[in-house]
This record gives C-alpha cells, structure tokens and sequence, in this order.
C-alpha cells in the first residue's frame, strides 16, 4: 500500500534515502570501506570503451554514468537512447562493455540494443531494478539496483538507485584501470556513504519545492538548465514535470542557451536550474545573470555553499547540503523529481497513473 501517502510518486520520493543506502551497501564492504564486484566473467581492466543505453530516465541515469566513467575511471564512453542506438551502426570492437540500464529490465527498445550489442561481441552488463527479468536472463551480469517495486510511472528512487550503482561501478572501473588511488577510492566511498543522510535533509525543504510548484504550475513552457553531470538531472526534472504534469517542459545545458533558446525567455517562462557548487559553478551563474537580465524568472536549486551568491539573482533559492561534486548529482536529483510531483498535486493530475503512459514500454 502506499503507508499513508497520497501517492505511490510520494511514498517512493521518500524511499530515497533508504534505497541509495541499500544499494550501496551490496557493492560496498563496510569494513574496507572498498567496492566490491560481484564476480565478472571478464576484466574491468581491459574494457576498451563502454557503450551506454536506456530509455527515458534511466537514460539520464546512464549519462550521469558517462560523466564518471570519462572523468573518473578514464573509460570512453559511446551513449544513446536505446530507440537510436539499436537502429545505429557503430563500429564496436570486441570486448567492449555493453552497460544496460532499466528498472524492469524489460523495456523492448533496451533489449532490443542488449542483443544487438551481444551479436557484436560487447560484455553486456544490465544495471537492472527487477533482477528477474528477461534483460537479466540475457546479460552476462546484472547489478542490482535495491530500490524494491516501483509502482508509480514516473521512475523516481530507481534514478538514484541507479546512480548509486554506476558510481560503484566507475570506481570499481577507476581502481581496474588504474586513474583511480586507493586513497581517492576511500574518499569517493566516504562521500557516497555520506548519501542517505544528507538525502533525508532534502526533505526539510519541501515548504521553498511548493513555492517553486506555485510558479511552475501557471507556466505553459518551463526551461530546465544545468551544465556537467547536472545537466542530466535538468533533463530528468524536465521530464518528470512532462509526464505528471502535462506542463511543457525543455532541458538545455546552460551553456547551449545563448545558441537559440535564449529567445525564448521572458517572465512567462520559468527558469528551473540545478546549480551545485563546484567546478562549473561561475559559468552557470553567468549563465543564469544572462537569463535574469531578460526577465526570466530563476528557481534554482544549489546548496548552502552556492546559496549566497544566488540570493539577489533568483526568486525561489533552494540550497540543499553541500555535497562532493561526485555525488551532487544523486542528490540533486531528489529536489527536482518532488517539484515535478508538487506541481501533478495543483494541477490535479492523475499523478501515479498519468495519461498515455505505462510503466514498461515492451513494445517498440
Ligand atoms: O523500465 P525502464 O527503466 O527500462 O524504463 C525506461 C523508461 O520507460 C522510464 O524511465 C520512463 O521514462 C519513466 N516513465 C520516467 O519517469
């Protein structure tokens, strides 16, 4: 039963915390404080290049995934939407890693790029949520995401369950190919099993995510912006909002929108942006100053270290708990799917169960 929420979106937004750290704790040896593998028919050292796929929100998680592996682990990585990548002709040379992401395993266009990627010779690794499914029967291994059934259409805890997994599975990678130091495995280990309490504080700013919703809900077009790993999490929130909200909604990466949808802006659109400190930090709030100086209203999600310099340019500042720039992204995440599901609840939204979707998609 959904325990007393209203929806199965709610109640499944509020396992977060608690399916981040299940998912960890299988890949995770509490007492090394090291990642652990379960045994591969093939060495993590020797993988040439990855080739990343999905459908819909576990494509973003796959290119959340991108930007570790390439970062992190040093790995190259192909990535594509299963729909295009299947129908694709990409020289693959043998041994390569065919990484399948899917919460029921059994979304017809991802099975479809598994066996295409077996015909030609890839490891197929299948990050799955249903660990008996057909994508599982078909994989040479599959890493469990542990976030139990998930009911509701909109995919909400499989998204960071997911992550959690690619984020072992790069430092697993890293450590195989040697860029990663036990020191630096030790302190990505101490961030991601920092996860699940910092993911419990998302929680305390649900008053600022309804303020946001407020706006959000009278918009017609809502644009969602993010640069680096953040820029996935735009296109997830964007989608989320899509499909329980029917409002329509765009992500950009923020430094793409000066090249065309800058035109687009004025007070009727709202700006959603993920803005984590860090890194690319300057440049998305520059970014943002140019969007502001058009008149578009700005919600932002940042955290308590980025907060400050965003108080005078924005309307609505949510600042969530500083994180590394390694796990911003998992918690990120979090904020952007409860707006999505604020905002189903005022427009008065079949929220779990929305128009024209299913839960898995097998046909093509
Ligand atoms: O079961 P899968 O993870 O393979 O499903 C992929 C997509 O159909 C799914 O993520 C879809 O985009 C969700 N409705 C997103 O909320």
């Amino acid at each position: 039963g959904k325990d007393g929420y209203r929806h199965y979106m709610e109640k499944e937004l509020h396992e977060h915390p608690v399916v981040i750290g299940q998912t960890l704790q299988r890949l995770i040896d509490p007492a090394t404080r090291r990642v652990m593998m379960p045994d591969l028919p093939f060495d993590l050292a020797s993988l040439p290049r990855a080739v990343v796929t999905a459908c819909g929100s576990a494509f973003y998680a796959g290119l959340v995934g991108r930007y570790w592996l390439e970062a992190v682990a040093g790995l190259p990585v192909d990535i594509d939407v299963a729909s295009e990548l299947r129908y694709r002709d990409p020289p693959l040379t043998a041994g390569g890693l065919g990484l399948l992401i899917s919460q029921s395993g059994e979304t017809a266009d991802t099975l479809a790029a598994l066996r295409g990627m077996r015909a030609r010779g890839q490891h197929i690794l299948s990050v799955l949520n249903v660990e008996q499914s057909t994508m599982a029967r078909e994989s040479d291994v599959v890493l469990g995401t542990v976030a139990g059934p998930e009911i509701s259409v909109a995919s909400t805890k499989a998204f960071t369950a997911q992550l959690s997994v690619l984020a072992c599975l790069t430092i697993a990678i890293g450590r195989a190919r040697g860029t990663l130091s036990e020191a630096r495995e030790q302190e990505l280990v101490t961030e991601l099993l920092d996860l699940p309490s910092r993911a419990n504080e998302v929680f305390d700013q649900g008053q600022a995510i309804r303020e946001m919703a407020a706006v959000v809900a009278q918009a017609r077009d809502v644009l969602y912006l993010g640069r680096g790993s953040s820029f996935p999490v735009a296109m997830e929130g964007a989608l989320k909002l899509k499909e329980v909200s029917y409002i329509h909604a765009e992500a950009y990466a923020a430094g793409e929108m000066k090249h065309g949808p800058i035109s687009l802006i004025d007070n009727t659109v709202p700006i959603v942006a993920t803005l984590p400190s860090g890194r690319l930090f300057e440049k998305t709030l520059s970014n943002l100053q140019e969007a502001r100086a058009r008149g578009g209203r700005l919600l932002v999600f940042t955290d308590t270290k980025g907060a400050p310099r965003l108080r005078d340019l924005a309307e609505i500042v949510v600042a969530l708990p500083t994180v590394s720039e390694f796990t911003a992204p998992v918690l990120q995440t979090i904020p952007v799917q409860m707006l999505a599901y604020e905002v189903a609840l005022l427009k008065g939204t079949d929220v779990d169960q929305p128009r024209n979707l299913a839960k898995s998609v097998t046909v093509e």
